[in-house]
């Protein structure tokens, strides 16, 4: 039997115990979905969103991408943001990073990485920003974990910059951004501790959209 063909087999047995402890799982799954959280993290194979935050099907809406990235004319990302936050109203939206991460690390090398460029180029721009701080940790799998840390929340600030979300948390109080990392050698998520609130006073002194329309 082909490999891949092995995952149809899987499916068939998941279908069989999500049954046995639940009958109406996929019946209530069909009826629609509000889950309170959005999480935007990386594509990488190893990171399984669901079984790290050890939640079910309906609960976490998803978007992933190289390096866990939210950027302003990236169309995908900007749709998902807009989408959970206005629509499903999402009470919380999280930023997850991981350690050792391909994409954070391919945006340290000095090479020209194609197509990937233009991408890498937000990480190196996080870089740039915390240059003093990167450049003064000598320790490379130190300054690169920070990198992955700082990654995290510059991207949690540019999901603050976002009309969208600056609008419905002056309105509902929601969402709240989180910034957090997944450490694949323990299994175990670390909170950033990102100061949303805090942030969000400070970013709306130059890209305030919380106006208008
Ligand atoms: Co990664």
């Amino acid at each position: 039997m082909p490999k891949y063909k092995q995952i149809f087999e899987n499916n068939k047995k998941w279908v069989e115990e999500m049954n046995a402890s639940d009958n109406d799982f996929f019946k209530k799954l069909n009826e629609g979905q509000d889950p309170d959280y959005l999480y935007i993290g990386c594509s990488d194979s190893r990171v399984s969103t669901e079984q790290l935050m050890g939640v079910k099907p309906g609960e976490v809406f998803v978007h992933r991408n190289i390096a866990n990235v939210v950027s302003n004319i990236d169309l995908n990302t900007m749709s998902v943001i807009n989408y959970s936050v206005k629509f499903l109203k999402v009470k919380h939206v999280i930023v997850c990073g991981h350690y050792n991460c391909g994409g954070v690390k391919a945006a340290m090398q000095p090479q020209d990485l194609g197509i990937l460029n233009p991408w890498l180029r937000n990480i190196r721009d996080v870089y740039r920003l915390h240059k003093a701080e990167l450049n003064s940790i000598t320790d490379e799998q130190e300054r690169y974990n920070r990198l992955v840390e700082l990654n995290v929340e510059e991207q949690c600030v540019n999901i603050i910059k976002t009309a969208v979300v600056q609008k419905h948390y002056l309105q509902t109080g929601y969402p709240i951004v989180h910034g957090w990392v997944w450490d694949i050698s323990t299994g175990l998520l670390k909170d950033l501790n990102f100061d949303f609130e805090n942030k969000l006073k400070e970013i709306r002194e130059v890209y305030d959209l919380g106006h208008g329309q």
